[in-house]
């Protein structure tokens, strides 16, 4: 039952040594792949980081979460507004940056993201979304164009930690019958 995986997942911040294998890693991808889109723009990029350097400055760069680099692999999640129109191309976008087209992108690239944390938890891994990056701070550690908004960056590794469930609110507290 997918409530039942929903369920189950939670952020892992331990990993263990063991590596990710290729195949599981795929499975992860190809589930973002799969996401839904506005007007199927599928407005995405996805960055797979091993190497232990990089990985490293990735951590720096989302505020010195050195824990991030323990992880043997590090998926970062890009929005390209110029999925939108090839008119953003070259455009400089941050934080800053107003606009629906901004908005779409990340909405959708939220969703591939949602998809790869699910199959994570479904291949037996555990990972989180990280997000305390500035794109100033992250961009340069990758290459990442001015024009790409850098989303999540997610580390991926066998759990070594059994997260408890963080509270939610009711659902009583967050629903509305038929108007607000
Ligand atoms: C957009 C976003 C950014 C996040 N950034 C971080 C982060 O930088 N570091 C971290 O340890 N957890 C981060 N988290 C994880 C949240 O703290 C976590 O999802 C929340 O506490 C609920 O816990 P759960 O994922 O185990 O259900 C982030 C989650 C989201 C959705």
């Amino acid at each position: 039952m997918m409530i039942a995986a929903i369920r189950h997942r939670k952020s892992v911040r331990k990993f263990q040594e063991t590596p990710v294998e290729e195949e599981k890693l795929m499975e992860i991808l190809e589930a973002a792949r799969l996401a839904p889109s506005g007007n199927n723009k599928q407005p995405w990029y996805f960055i797979v980081v091993k190497n232990e350097n990089v990985k490293q400055d990735v951590a720096i760069a989302t505020n010195n979460q050195m824990w991030i680099a323990s992880a043997p692999v590090v998926i970062v999640a890009i929005a390209d507004i110029c999925a939108r129109s090839e008119n953003y191309t070259g455009m400089y976008v941050d934080e800053e940056t107003s606009g629906f087209d901004l908005k779409r992108v990340l909405r959708d690239t939220t969703i591939a993201i949602t998809q790869i944390l699910l199959e994570v938890d479904n291949q037996g891994l555990g990972a989180c979304w990280c997000g305390a990056f500035t794109q100033k701070t992250i961009r340069p550690v990758l290459n990442i164009p001015d024009d790409k908004f850098v989303l999540a960056v997610i580390p991926v590794g066998y759990p070594a930690e059994e997260p408890k469930a963080k509270p939610r609110k009711d659902l009583n507290s967050i629903l509305r019958y038929e108007t607000w």
